[in-house]
């Protein structure tokens, strides 16, 4: 049986769910001490006990001087991982018809768009690029009509090597490949180092793109659990290692889609260490990187790397665009095999693309604009971290990301998050369900929602699948 519960207890729970509910919002002042006592009839002492367990778990701080502040974060975060007690089993991956109904989603402008990680358009320098499209036009450059067979376009090569260097990478221009989008950086770096039917050890929760691409090559996902602020275990990764044949391992190191985590930057040594020790290739996905909320571009793991064994992947489209389809890889020492395959499957990627992106960066506008853009995908997901806590019932748990603009959402176990999808898609709201982040169904009473946006109509489209979340936990009781 359960204690009963002190009088400062409950008076710190109803304290908490009155801020859950929002009638004391973040940055707001509660009331004093003596105001509180007087309003709940109870005494002082109470009343400060009742505020100190609400300072320690998070809901609120005192400012000197000032008095008690809601505060700005919210502080429901994810549990971290329980350590596994037998190594996991690959699992064959399966999900493409859920993946093709969430993309399907991501196209319909009657919806409102929870669903797929898409950049807020308003974020995105659209009239400089445009205007840089208009100007190759213009001049009618026969070399945008040019192939630009790989490793593509020499100038946005140089950029890219210019700019990789704050996150501890010195790479030539000739280092680097030009690729249509992550995504198939992504696949080319899997053909060159896996055959159908081999291991890859990923994040768990992973991005669902990447699950795609190893369902279609016939790979296994060996997922190992991560922390949520740090990413992957690398103790359930060495585990792991030493129960099965593991022919790469793919991470995010910043940013990881769908938790947000960054790697610190010795758990980034450590686990190039540990892969360099085995001779097996990392896959590293940092399309995020530059959409970072600290102070400093984060180091990737590549910069540890002694051995070429960091296959290093990126894309401008979460920060210029998605349309334009330009991305990048250093695949180390699977550089040749990356660029033969790179010239099988499209030759080249467009020269017009890649020039508009080289000229955009050459023109020394990114930098402002990436500092503009991570204010704001901060902001917004501090937005959304706060209306998913007042609308959505108690029990409900948040990542907390370091940078990128997607948030993770632990909802009561008794909610189906396919459920939640299918409900939530009658009344015009799209989220991308649990089940497409994890090929063993891991995940299925998790949702991640796209904070790069946040206004009236995204916090009433929280507001109704709170509610809806909410009757689902009360049906389950
Ligand atoms: C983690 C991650 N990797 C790769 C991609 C795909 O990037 P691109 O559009 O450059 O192919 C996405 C897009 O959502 C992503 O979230």
């Amino acid at each position: 049986m359960e204690p009963p519960q002190l009088k400062y207890e409950s008076l710190a729970e109803r304290l908490a769910d009155l801020i859950r509910q929002g009638v004391y919002r973040p940055g707001e002042r509660i009331p004093s001490v003596r105001e509180m006592s007087r309003q709940q009839g109870v005494s002082m002492g109470t009343v400060v006990q009742a505020y100190v367990l609400l300072e320690a778990q998070g809901w609120i701080e005192a400012r000197p001087q000032s008095g008690f502040y809601v505060r700005q974060k919210v502080d429901e975060i994810l549990p971290q991982p329980q350590p596994p007690s037998s190594p996991p089993d690959p699992t064959e991956v399966s999900l493409h018809e859920l993946v093709m109904l969430l993309l399907r989603d991501s196209q319909n402008q009657n919806l409102i768009q929870l669903g797929a990680a898409l950049p807020n358009p308003e974020y995105l320098p659209l009239e400089k690029i445009n205007r840089l499209l208009i100007q190759a036009a213009r001049q009618g450059e026969a070399a945008i009509h040019r192939y630009q067979f790989p490793p593509g376009l020499d100038k946005l090569r140089v950029q890219i090597a210019r700019r990789i260097v704050a996150a501890g990478c010195n790479l030539a221009p000739n280092d680097i490949l030009i690729t249509s989008g992550g995504i198939e950086a992504i696949d080319l770096c899997l053909r060159a180092v896996c055959r159908p039917g081999d291991i890859v050890a990923v994040e768990s929760p992973i991005y669902f793109g990447t699950l795609q691409t190893l369902e279609v090559q016939g790979l296994r996902a060996l997922e190992i659990p991560c922390h949520p602020n740090e990413g992957m275990s690398l103790d359930a990764l060495a585990f792991a290692l030493q129960h099965n044949q593991v022919r790469a391992v793919l991470v995010s190191s910043n940013f990881s889609n769908p938790l947000g985590s960054q790697m610190p930057d010795e758990k980034k040594k450590a686990l190039v260490d540990l892969l360099n020790r085995h001779e097996i290739p990392l896959i590293e996905n940092d399309v995020f990187g530059e959409i970072y909320f600290g102070g400093k571009r984060p180091l990737v793991c590549k910069a540890f790397d002694k051995k070429e064994l960091v296959l290093l992947v990126s894309s401008f489209s979460k920060d210029i665009s998605p349309g334009l389809r330009v991305g990048w890889v250093s695949a180390g020492q699977f550089q040749q095999q990356v660029a033969w395959l790179k010239s099988t499957v499209s030759a080249a990627s467009p020269t017009l693309a890649q020039y508009v992106i080289a000229e955009f960066l050459a023109s020394g506008g990114y930098d402002q604009h990436l500092r503009r853009i991570r204010r704001e995908y901060a902001r917004n997901i501090e937005l959304m971290s706060s209306a998913v806590m007042r609308y959505f019932p108690a029990g409900t748990r948040l990542s907390r990301p370091a940078g990128g603009f997607v948030l993770w959402v632990q909802l009561p176990e008794s909610v189906d998050a396919l459920r939640l999808y299918k409900v939530a898609l009658s009344v015009g709201i799209t989220l991308a369900p649990g089940h497409v982040f994890s090929a063993s169904g891991q995940f299925n009473h998790f949702i991640r929602l796209n904070a790069a946006e946040f206004n009236y109509l995204i916090e009433k489209a929280l507001e109704t699948l709170g509610n809806i979340v909410k009757g689902m936990t009360a049906e389950s009781h």
